[in-house]
């Protein structure tokens, strides 16, 4: 392997950039592959059977073309669905994104959690196996939300979340029966932890949020310790369709190159 080998993230869209950020604060000298499938975002509406279809397929292509030494799917959707199917495909260590249950179980005082996701996220039976060996004595809300998944991506290419449209959303878990009592809300959804500051504001006193990001940072740490990095890295943003609204947000991030596969 070179020192040039990247770490290659994948996400539909701007949501892993969640989980870049406290890699890029960990290992500094990381050269970065983002890639965004624009062209099938969003997954959060889509079936199991399309993400399962087109998840491992986007994969190979993008190991083969950028040679990278780990691979991140940054997306709890695609991860929750097909890590399986990327593991037995790809001949490089694939870390992936799951609902950050288990953190949250042990933040909570009130023993109610609600679980932010998407719709095919929260429906994913292995939510309920992570809640039932994690979270057995706590009461779980899930709530699918897609609106927030387009908030985030307008956020990150300039517009202002709508406080009113991000309360709507929240109100999908306190509203439902015991959801007053929520003390953590697991941000299940890379998109999300891009809207904490502003939905932090908007839940009660004391309610804390928590995702996975910070845990994968030192997963991958963990996985490439001993190896070495170049003096100089240039980070490359990859969309699967490259237009218009994809070269906008593309002038917002910071990335050295944007890409089309
Ligand atoms: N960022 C993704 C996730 O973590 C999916 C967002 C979407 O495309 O709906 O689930």
């Amino acid at each position: 392997m070179t020192d040039n080998a990247p770490i290659l993230f994948f996400d539909s869209g701007v949501g892993g950039l969640s989980v870049v950020a406290p890699t890029r604060v960990l290992l500094p000298q990381a050269p970065i592959v983002y890639a965004a499938d624009s062209a099938g975002f969003p997954y959060g509406t889509r079936s199991e059977a399309e993400i399962a279809a087109r998840v491992p397929a986007l994969l190979g292509r993008l190991v083969e073309r950028y040679r990278p030494r780990l691979v991140v799917i940054a997306c709890n959707t695609a991860s929750t669905i097909a890590l399986a199917a990327v593991r037995a495909a790809l001949d490089v260590a694939v870390v992936g994104t799951v609902p950050a249950i288990k953190p949250a179980a042990a933040m909570s005082r009130s023993r109610v959690i609600g679980v932010l996701g998407t719709a095919a996220t929260v429906r994913q039976p292995y939510v309920d196996d992570l809640t039932a060996r994690f979270a057995s004595d706590c009461t779980v809300l899930r709530y699918g939300s897609a609106a927030l998944v387009e908030i985030a991506e307008a956020k990150l290419a300039g517009a202002a979340p709508d406080p009113a449209a991000l309360a709507r959303e929240l109100d999908g878990l306190f509203a439902q029966p015991g959801g007053a009592k929520i003390d953590v809300i697991v941000n299940a959804c890379t998109h999300f932890p891009l809207l904490e500051p502003e939905m932090a504001a908007l839940v009660p006193a004391g309610v804390r949020f928590v995702d996975g990001g910070p845990g994968i940072a030192r997963r991958i740490v963990h996985l490439t310790d001993g190896q070495t990095w170049p003096a100089r890295a240039e980070d490359v943003l990859v969309f699967t369709r490259l237009g218009e609204a994809e070269r906008r947000l593309a002038t917002a991030l910071d990335f050295a190159r944007v890409e089309a596969l």
